[in-house]
C-alpha cells in the first residue's frame, strides 16, 4: 500500500514551532518511526508552504493508486482550491490536525478540507497520522 503524507505551512518547523501546541518532534523524525513501525508500506512525505504547490502535488500522484493524509494547516481554513483539488481526484484522503481545532481560536473551527475527505482526525498530535494509516489499514480488510 502506498501513503502520500502532505503537510502544508509551517509543519516544517514542528519541534522548534509552538511546541506548547504542537509538540517537540519534528516530523522527519516522526516519519522515520512511521516507517519503521509499517515496514510494509510505502510511505512518501511532501511538505510545501505554498497553496499552488500543494495542489500540483495532489494533482500528480492524486490518480495513483495511493492514500492520502494531509495536514493543510493554516490553508485548511482558508482554501476551496486545496478542497477542490481533492474532490477532483481518485485517491481517498484523511485529514489530519494536531491540535484540537475546535478547542482554540474560532477561525480555526471551520475547515474546508474537511468537506472533501472521508473523516478527520484532530487534537490527538502525531499518532494522528499513523491512526490515519491504520484507518486506511482496515478499509481494505
Ligand atoms: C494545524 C492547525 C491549524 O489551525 C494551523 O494553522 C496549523 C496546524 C494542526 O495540525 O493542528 O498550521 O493544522
Amino acid at each position: 500500500m502506498i501513503i502520500d503524507i502532505v503537510n502544508g505551512p509551517n509543519l516544517n518547523l514542528l519541534s522548534k514551532r509552538e511546541p506548547e501546541i504542537y509538540g517537540s518532534m519534528s516530523f522527519e523524525s516522526y516519519l522515520e518511526v512511521l516507517k519503521s513501525t509499517y515496514p510494509s508500506l510505502t510511505i512518501r512525505y511532501f511538505q510545501s508552504n505554498h497553496e499552488g504547490e500543494l495542489i500540483d502535488y495532489l494533482h500528480a500522484i492524486g490518480f495513483e493508486k495511493t492514500h492520502i493524509i494531509i495536514n493543510a494547516g493554516a490553508y485548511s481554513h482558508t482554501s476551496i482550491a486545496i478542497a477542490d483539488a481533492l474532490r477532483s481526484i481518485t485517491a481517498p484522503a484523511i485529514e489530519v490536525h494536531l491540535s484540537n481545532i475546535y478547542r482554540r481560536e474560532s477561525f480555526r473551527h471551520h475547515s474546508y478540507i474537511a468537506q472533501a475527505v472521508q473523516g478527520t482526525i484532530c487534537g490527538l498530535g502525531l499518532k494522528g497520522y499513523e491512526l490515519a494509516i491504520e484507518s486506511f489499514l482496515n478499509s481494505t480488510t
